[in-house]
Parts: C-alpha cells; structure tokens; sequence
C-alpha cells in the first residue's frame, strides 16, 4: 500500500503518469507553454496505467458475447471482468446490476426509463443537466436547494412527507461549485419515506470513496471519461428489479432472450440494456482506472493531493477583488477540487479564451450545464470554473492565479473575435497539430449549438 504523501510535498507532483502530461500548446503571440490542465471536472485525461491497459489487451480485441472463437471468448471475459470489478470498486450488493452505458447522461436516462411511472421522482435545483432533463419529460418536482445543506436535507425530508416519491435524484458533488452533499442523510430521509436514491456520482467518483452497500443507496451513475478513462464507457450500479422490468434502453441484438415477428422476450439486466455490440475498450479501461482511484483515495492521497490544490485556489482567487466565488451551501465543508468563480465586470468566456491562448490555460466558461443553479446563484451570468485532479499541481494552480491578475493588467483586449456565443483569438490554432476549425465550414456543428 502507498502510504499517504508527506503534507510538505502535497500538491507539488502529479499521483500518478497521465497521458499528455507536458504536452506544449501554441501561444497567440508565439512560442509554446506547457498546457495547464484546470478543467479535469468536464473530462481527465487518460492514466498512463489505463492507456497501457487498452493497448495490452487491444491485439485481443474481438466480438463479446458473439463470437466463438478464441478471441471473441478473451473479448466477452474481459468485459464481464471489467463489470465485476466495477461492482466491488463500487461496493455494490451482491444482487446490484453494473449496466455499461456511454456516460452518466446515459446512465440517468435509462434510469429514468426505469423508475416507475406513479409518483413524482424528486431532485434538487442544483443538479447537472444530466440529472434534471431527464425528470423534466415525467412526473417530478424540483426542490430549490436551501441556505444551508441543513435546511436542504430539512426540506427534502418535508417533501417527502407531503408527496409520492419513487426516487430522489441527487448529486454527489456539484459540478459547479465541488460541494458534496450529506448522501447518507439524504439517503435515510428517502428510505424513510419509502423513496429510492439515485446518485449522480460523475463529480464525486473521481474524487471520494464511493460504497453503496454502507450508504445503502440504491443506484449510481458514473462516466469514464472524468475517471481518467476516457474511452466511451460509463456506468450504472444498482438494484435489479426496475431494470429488470424497463424496457429496454437500447433495443437490438444481445437485449434479447427470443424474438418472434409478433413479439420479444427481453431479456434480464444487464444485457436487457446493453443492445448493439459493446463497448469492451471502454469498459476495461474504466474498470482499469477504477483499481488506481481505489488505491489512491483509500490511501488518502487524491484527499490530501485535490485538498491542498483546493486549498491554494481558493486563497489564490481571494487575493484578487475582482473575483467572487461562488457557492450552494453556506455550511458546506467538504468539497472536491472544483472552484467555480466570476472575474466581476469581466466577460467569462473572454477570460477563458485569454488564458487559454495567452498562458496555455484551460479552464470552463459558462453555465455548466447547470443553468437552474447558475441563474439563481449567478445571476444568469456566465461565470468560470477551475477544476483539479491528480495529474495537476501547484504550479498550474499558481499559473491560473498569475493569468487572471494579468487580464486584469492588460484588459480590455484586442485581438479575439465572437463566434457563435464564444470568443476565438483571431489567428490562434495555426500551428495546431490537427486541422484547425474552419469557421466558415458550412458542415460544422455552429460552435454554439452546443450550448453548456
Ligand atoms: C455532476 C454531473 N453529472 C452529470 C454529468 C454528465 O456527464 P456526461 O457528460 O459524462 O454524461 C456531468 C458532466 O459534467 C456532471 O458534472
């Protein structure tokens, strides 16, 4: 077992080998600086360990549960090994289903398929996207968090007394603003109101210790790609019986136990949701990075190493007036090293754009996905978040601090042009290893229809 970092060292080394760690990106003005990664909550890079991983087992790669040959039966137990060790890494019930899915985004609609239809399914206003749209197109209620995460658990515990409840859908951690919530109270008060609890784990299972049988929460749903496994998998754990019953996710081959012209038998959780041919890459890896995160949050140093980061953020960002950071809970203590904050008078995304091509700086701009939550703590303003993991260190934390004082320095600037709801500094992206965006490409998606 690792032992924990020294407290002198914490923060200075990344925990662990991550891919891409060092790589050098271009300069608007010229030259090139190591790439500070500070948006580790919206995706990680991948662990050398995991890409490693991928790159073993891919001369192995073949069809999983199809084929018969030798390698479509080493494919077919690589991904079911991969599903048990996600289940242990999750601490899920021996009867608990893992159903592979693309993302959390999938995880919760299938859930949503799945819970039944009576009754409203209840969550908080602070929640991702990815936890509310999915409830909008049903029976629900969303509960305007509180002051306090007291008073939240307080008035959750009152809605389910005054309402039918099959499910609270919650987060972990907000993606906004890194604060974790009080799951086991949360869970307590559902159960005791015969609710089931569903946790969006996208922001808390990089950084926390995730057991559901002592939580006893019911499911949770996880993406690979802010896991360090950014492969195309992600997961949902949980009880058998809804998803048992649901119709099934992804209708086609391998969901199936008969088919007539007239009429299917589906067939049981998990392979009743995974139809089409799966995504083994995506599961091994993520069930790669699940065995490094078990080791290095049940020795403490993901604790320590996204503590001490936080830690200096946040005193970094209260060194410049200008900065306000936000927060949900006034008593909130625990949170994971995601810091959300507005430049005040400042334009976020042309903050974002500055430190991206003037100091090789990435960080987010924007709503988050959490427009509900943004609109009432924001003021509907757009705001900037800075997010760490184990690869980052006190230096890009400091370098964030150092950029954000010289806009302030040099602002207003020149020299960047808004498209499509985002500013692109004119000229930038010339030397980019691959070809840049043509902007004027009518194919293209519009930057901004994808609006976060
Ligand atoms: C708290 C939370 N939930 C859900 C999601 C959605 O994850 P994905 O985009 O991987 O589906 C995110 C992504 O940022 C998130 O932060």
């Amino acid at each position: 077992m690792t032992l924990p970092r020294p407290p002198g060292d914490t923060g200075r080394k990344p925990l662990r080998e991550l891919v891409g760690a060092g790589i050098m990106v271009p300069l608007l003005h010229g030259g090139e600086a190591p790439y500070a990664n500070l948006d580790c909550a919206a995706s990680t890079p991948s662990l050398a360990q995991v890409s490693a991983r991928v790159a073993e087992v891919l001369p192995w790669y073949s069809s999983v549960h199809r084929g018969s040959g030798y390698l479509s039966m080493v494919s077919t137990s690589l991904y079911e090994s991969a599903r048990t060790t996600l289940h242990e890494f999750l601490g899920a019930r021996a009867d608990d289903v893992v159903i592979f899915t693309r993302n959390t985004t999938d995880s919760l609609n299938l859930l949503a398929k799945a819970a039944p239809k009576g009754g409203e399914v209840v969550y908080l206003d602070v929640e991702h996207h990815a936890n509310l749209l999915p409830w909008q197109s049903r029976d629900s209620y969303c509960l305007t968090a509180a002051r306090t995460l007291e008073e939240t658990v307080e008035r959750l515990r009152r809605t389910l007394e005054k309402r039918e409840v099959p499910l609270v859908a919650i987060t972990g951690a907000s993606n906004v603003t890194g604060e974790t919530v009080p799951l086991s109270s949360v869970v307590q008060a559902a159960h005791d109101h015969g609710a089931r609890v569903a946790v969006d784990g996208a922001q808390l299972a990089p950084h926390r210790r995730i057991d559901l049988s002592a939580l006893d929460a019911d499911y949770l749903a996880l993406s690979g790609h802010k896991c360090y496994a950014p492969f195309g998998a992600g997961i949902l754990v949980g009880r058998r019986d809804w998803l048992d019953e649901a119709p099934a996710h992804l209708a086609g081959g391998g969901a199936i136990e008969r088919v007539t012209v007239e009429h299917t038998d589906w067939a049981p959780a998990p392979a009743r949701h995974e139809g089409g041919t799966p995504n083994a890459i995506g599961a091994v890896a993520l069930a790669e990075a699940s065995l490094v995160l078990d080791e290095l949050i049940n020795d403490g140093s993901i604790g320590a190493h996204e503590a001490a980061l936080r830690g200096r953020l946040v005193a970094g960002l209260g060194s410049i007036k200008e900065v306000r950071q936000l927060r949900i809970w006034e008593d909130s203590t625990e949170a994971v090293g995601v810091v959300a904050f507005e430049l005040v008078g400042h334009d976020a995304a042309l903050v974002a754009a500055y430190l991206a091509s003037e100091h090789a700086i990435g960080v987010r701009a924007g709503k988050f996905c959490a427009h509900p939550l943004i609109d009432r703590i924001n003021g509907g303003r757009n705001a900037l978040r800075a997010s760490v993991g184990i690869g980052t260190t006190t230096e890009d934390v400091d370098r964030l601090v150092d950029g954000l004082k010289n806009y302030l320095a040099t602002a207003p600037l020149e020299g960047y042009s808004f498209v499509d709801g985002s500013y692109v500094p004119d000229g930038y992206g010339r030397s980019a290893p691959f070809p840049a965006v043509d902007l004027r490409d009518p194919r293209r998606a519009p930057l901004g229809a994808y609006r976060s």
